[in-house]
């Protein structure tokens, strides 16, 4: 296997990491396994979870903490960081931060975000709770690419939840989770594969 044709992930993350862990199984052992491999997982929260679990898999990790920083200060040097890291795409998964505008210019087009909702009806925090609350039958799971509003980027692709039935959020989030974690990957492949514009 040549390994210099694996796409280079880095994952950004704030706390869990569940779609973090479900994208570096997939380069393990699914469907990303000789195409991707991902290089780095970096938090803006050094207590975050995932971190933990990236170690697990001998991921390099990186956190640094905005605190004291504007978002510009802060980005940059976030922005430092990645200067050490050859990476093709930089994956936000669950990262609780709005990136600076300068940051989204220098990377346009190579990150990209999951959202649990449909970003044209739901931006922002709270998005299974929209979902629950207003006793949709049906929400929908995006990833976009990440411009420099929150959760306005172009849509590369949805997937549908049926909530139909539901009787608690935490119900909500277990079925929109399974769909996060199955689009996300499956997302990626395409984009590494070229097959989405
Ligand atoms: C997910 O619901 C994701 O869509 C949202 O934040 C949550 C992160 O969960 N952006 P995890 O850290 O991947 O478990």
């Amino acid at each position: 296997m040549n390994t210099n044709k694996l796409k280079k992930i880095v994952i950004f993350i704030s706390g869990r990491g569940s779609n973090m862990q479900r994208i570096i199984e997939e380069t393990r052992q699914g469907i990303l396994k000789d195409k991707a491999e991902v290089v780095l997982v970096f938090s803006d929260r050094a207590g975050a979870p995932g971190l933990e679990i990236a170690k697990q898999y001998n991921i390099p990790v990186a956190s640094l903490s905005p605190e004291g920083m504007t978002r510009e200060e802060f980005f940059e040097k976030v922005s430092d960081i990645l200067e050490k890291v050859d990476f093709d795409l930089l994956v936000l998964a669950g990262f609780m931060r709005i990136l600076s505008p300068s940051f989204v210019r220098k990377y346009q087009g190579k990150i990209i975000n999951i959202h649990p909702a449909d970003t044209r009806k739901h931006q922002g925090l709270g998005a299974y709770k929209w979902a629950f609350e207003n006793k949709l039958d049906k929400t929908y799971i995006t990833v976009h690419y990440v411009d420099e509003g929150v959760d306005t980027g172009k849509i590369i692709a949805q997937a549908p939840v049926d909530l139909q039935g539901v009787s608690s959020l935490k119900e909500v989030e277990e079925r929109g989770l399974q769909v996060e974690h199955k689009l996300y990957p499956e997302t990626i492949l395409k984009l590494i594969e070229n097959k989405i514009k």
